[in-house]
C-alpha cells in the first residue's frame, strides 16, 4: 500500500492458523496488515498479542444492470474522470468542492468498487447512491457485470439498498505506528 499505518497488506482467501501464526510473528513490522475471508475471533487468536484487531469489513457483490445512472440533486453536479484502468466518479457541491466520490476498476468479468465516501455535511441526501450509480454503467462498457466490494459498516448498509448482498466478513488485523510518526497510531476502519 505505500501508506502510512498501512505499508504492506496480506489480503489471504484460505489461511490455516499455522500460517496465519508465523505471518504475525515474522511479519511485523509497523502498518502491516493481514485481512481473512471469515470470523475476526479466528485472527484473535491465531496472531501474537501485538496485532490489533481493526474493524470487520463485509465482502460484497452484486450483478450491475444497465441504465442505473441517476443524476444528483439540485444543486450538485456529478463528474466522471478516467485514469489508465480506474473510473473515478464524483459529486461536487455548489462551491466545486467533492461531496462525494468513490472509484471502480475491473479486472474480467469484475468491476471492484473502493473508497466511496461521502463527505460528513453532505450524507444521507442520495450523494453515495448517485456515486455507485455511476460507476456501474461503466463497468458494464468495460464488459464487467460482477460486482465485488469490501464495505464497512456504513457502506454496507447502503450497499444493501443497492442490492448488494454480504457474501462473508472479511477480518482484519494490523501492526499501529509508533504514535510519534506522523500523528498517531492506524485507525481501525476496514475500508477495501
Ligand atoms: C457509506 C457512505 C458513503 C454513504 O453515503 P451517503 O451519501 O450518506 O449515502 P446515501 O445518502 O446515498 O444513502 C442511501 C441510503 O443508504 C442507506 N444508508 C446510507 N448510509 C447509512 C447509514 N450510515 N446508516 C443507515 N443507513 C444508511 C439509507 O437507506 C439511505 O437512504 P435514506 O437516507 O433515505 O435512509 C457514507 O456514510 C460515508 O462516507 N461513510 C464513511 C466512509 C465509508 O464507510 N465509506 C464506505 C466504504 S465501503
Amino acid at each position: 500500500m505505500g501508506l502510512h499505518a498501512h505499508r504492506l497488506r496480506y489480503v489471504l482467501h484460505d489461511p490455516d492458523e499455522q500460517m496465519l501464526a508465523g505471518l504475525g510473528r515474522h511479519q511485523n513490522a509497523p502498518g502491516t496488515w493481514i485481512k481473512i475471508v471469515g470470523n475476526p475471533i479466528r485472527l484473535r487468536a491465531a496472531l501474537p498479542s501485538e496485532w490489533k484487531l481493526a474493524d470487520t469489513g463485509y465482502l460484497m457483490t452484486t450483478t450491475y444492470r444497465a441504465a442505473s445512472d441517476t443524476p444528483p440533486p439540485s444543486p450538485y453536479t456529478a463528474r466522471l474522470q478516467t485514469s489508465g484502468d480506474v473510473v473515478t466518479a464524483a459529486v461536487l457541491d455548489a462551491g466545486g468542492q467533492i461531496a462525494a466520490s468513490g472509484r471502480l476498476a475491473t479486472a474480467n468479468a469484475f468491476g471492484v468498487v473502493d473508497q466511496v465516501e461521502t463527505a460528513p455535511a453532505h450524507r444521507r441526501r442520495g450523494l453515495g447512491t448517485v456515486v455507485m450509480r455511476a460507476l456501474a454503467p461503466h463497468a458494464l462498457r468495460l464488459g464487467a457485470d460482477a460486482g465485488v466490494l469490501v464495505a464497512t459498516d456504513d457502506g454496507h448498509r447502503l450497499y444493501r439498498t443497492l442490492g448488494w448482498t454480504v457474501r462473508t466478513p472479511i477480518a482484519a488485523a494490523y501492526i499501529p505506528e509508533p504514535r510519534s510518526a506522523a500523528g498517531g497510531a492506524a485507525g481501525g476502519a476496514a475500508t477495501s
